[in-house]
């Protein structure tokens, strides 16, 4: 476990100004509190069995300012602590996030969302609550318990020991326990992760379930889900209570045994009520902090679940999109595919081998086969969406591996069946095919892509909020959104891969007319299930069981 708590640490040693303070005023805090016993010692020796009213007074008075001036370091420490720990744990969320973000395909198809928002939220969230409470609980615990344990020394050596004879015991009980602690606590975490998953699953496909009228089937879903986390989460806690609860019944004991060896020696005359009053008051503020000691242990067993759950994330190995740099000579779109061989996780036999292409720059081709033949497949990897086995790629005679992976997306772009949209206006969906476009272009590409048509009718036109994915526009207005996102981002390369799937007849047509307007002089690749509807294609190629057929070109019947 070294090696993450390791990982951890820049995140925490970067607010430590911040922590130190909070520190800082949780010993004074804590020597603050120490105050009362000792006050109400002399309240009673010198001021009650003495008899002294003003000194009664004046002890008592002294006992409001020390409460006073604890609440106005407690407010004071608060405030600083919120401010530190908030920017931990946003910190570590933002570097699991960045790393997630970059990584391969793959790795999210086998990941379900609802898992890594879970992760990113709940056991990010638990591993800074761990590493910042822990680190100040440790502290200060240590402190009181010093303080607490020196004047308990002070008071009485005898009763110290006696107070003390528990702790080994205590530490053996959570010890003995911590496999149970983690165990419990792993099965809450993963099925945290499931609900979560379920709520994804269920409202990002909503209108799927209500198409079924899947509602009552999905909320007796949820139900079991829920049924078995109340399950766990009652184990997890029950383990909890019943390892704290054994342990304090532990120091109960060691309470009990100081009561009468203090009542013993009371009584014998060798100890004041008020030292023995003083004295279990320490014991009880020492005795606390050692509990919450030895519970920073079962914490950490807890802690180090969500740990090993983020760490898992941050172990997976992305892509590393360096390449040859960003600098690319002006793209023709040449794409070669030679001897290049594919293999799919769960399949037996390779998608294809040994499979040879070649697309000249301007070409239209279109490109058909049966689902799952590996045509998606083809353009992933043009694209490095998909880990290149052997063979190879090149785009304009250099191996896509050598290509900076950005600017490679940006050459060859695909339009898909149902164009992603993000919550945000109209004007920043267009903007995802080149952030750096001016607002000139935006606009000149939404015009030509006949984005215009529909969003001038809006009433707020390009500031509409889109307020999920895509929605409340049609298919057809999207995909015309993603034909503007494909100008502004001036590909060399343009793949329709069954991009006119979910579109009309007339639709499709008028897409196929705006792509070979806009962009003659790009490579097109169109990839259907109908190449009989694709006008214009030059070369009309089959996909079947890992080869390539040519075919004649079909005449495209209009009408
Ligand atoms: N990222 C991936 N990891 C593993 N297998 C995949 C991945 N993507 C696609 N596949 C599998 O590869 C095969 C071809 O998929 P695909 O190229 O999408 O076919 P097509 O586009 O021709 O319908 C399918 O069996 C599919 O399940
Ligand atoms: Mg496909």
């Amino acid at each position: 476990m070294g090696s993450s708590r390791a990982w951890l640490w820049p995140y925490v040693r970067a607010e430590r100004a911040a922590l130190a303070l909070v520190l800082a005023l949780a010993i004074a805090s804590s020597a603050l509190a120490a105050l009362p016993p000792w006050l109400s010692k002399r309240i009673i020796d010198e001021g009650l069995i003495a008899q002294r009213l003003p000194v009664l007074i004046r002890l008592c008075a002294l006992m409001v300012a020390v409460a006073a001036a604890g609440f106005l370091i407690g407010a004071v420490n608060r405030w600083a602590y919120v401010r530190a720990s908030g920017r931990i744990l946003f910190s570590l969320r933002e570097a699991v996030y960045a790393h997630l973000i970059r990584l391969a395909p793959e790795f999210f198809r086998a990941r379900p969302v609802g898992d890594l928002v879970t992760r990113l939220d709940g056991d990010v969230a638990e591993v800074q609550r761990f590493s910042t409470d822990t680190l100040l609980a440790f502290v200060n615990g240590s402190l009181t318990l010093v303080l607490a344990g020196a004047l308990m020394v002070a008071l009485s050596p005898r009763l110290a020991l006696i107070a003390a004879a528990m702790l080994p015991l205590q530490l053996l009980v959570r010890h003995r326990t911590r496999h149970w602690v983690a165990d419990a606590t792993r099965a809450v975490r993963e099925q945290t992760s499931e609900v979560a998953q379920f709520f994804v699953e269920t409202l990002g496909a909503v209108r799927t379930v209500q198409a079924a009228a899947a509602e009552s089937w999905e909320q007796a879903r949820l139900t079991a889900l829920n049924a078995s986390l109340l399950r766990r989460i009652t184990r997890q806690q029950l383990i909890g209570y019943g390892v704290g609860g054994v342990s304090a019944l532990l120091s109960h004991v060691g309470t009990a045994l100081v009561f009468v060896a203090g009542g013993v020696m009371v009584i014998h005359g060798s100890l004041t009520v008020g030292t023995l009053v003083a004295f279990t008051a320490y014991m009880a503020r020492g005795t606390g902090s050692a509990t919450s000691l030895l519970g920073l242990y079962t914490a950490w067993q807890r802690a180090a679940v969500s740990l090993a759950r983020v760490r898992e994330l941050m172990e997976v190995r992305g892509d590393s999109a360096a390449g040859a740099g960003g600098a690319t000579p002006p793209s023709r779109g040449l794409v070669e595919f030679t001897e290049v061989t594919c293999r799919r996780t769960g399949l037996a036999r390779p998608l294809f081998e040994n499979l040879s292409l070649t697309l000249p720059p301007g070409s239209k081709t279109v490109l058909y086969g049966d689902s799952g033949s590996g045509k998606s497949t083809l353009v992933d990897l043009l694209r490095r969406f998909a880990p290149l086995e052997s063979g190879s790629i090149w785009l304009d005679g250099v191996g896509v591996g050598e290509w900076h992976v950005a600017t490679l997306r940006r050459r060859v772009c695909v339009l898909e069946a149902e164009p992603v949209l993000f919550r945000g206006t109209i004007a920043h969906n267009l903007r995802y095919g080149n952030f750096d476009a001016p607002e000139e272009a935006v606009l000149n590409a939404a015009r030509r892509a006949g984005v215009d048509r529909f969003v001038l009718r809006l009433e707020r036109g390009y500031q509409t909020h889109l307020g999920g994915p895509g929605y409340g526009l049609s298919t057809g207005q999207r995909q015309r959104i993603a034909i503007a996102r494909a100008l502004l981002s001036e590909p060399s390369v343009l793949v329709l891969d069954e991009a006119t799937g979910n579109l009309d007849a007339a639709s499709a047509q008028a897409m196929h007319a705006l792509i070979d307007e806009h962009f003659p002089h790009c490579t097109r690749l169109v990839i259907t299930h109908a190449p009989e509807r694709v006008p214009g294609a030059a070369r009309v190629l089959e996909l079947r069981e890992g080869r390539l057929h040519e075919h004649a070109p079909i005449q495209v019947a209009h009408g």
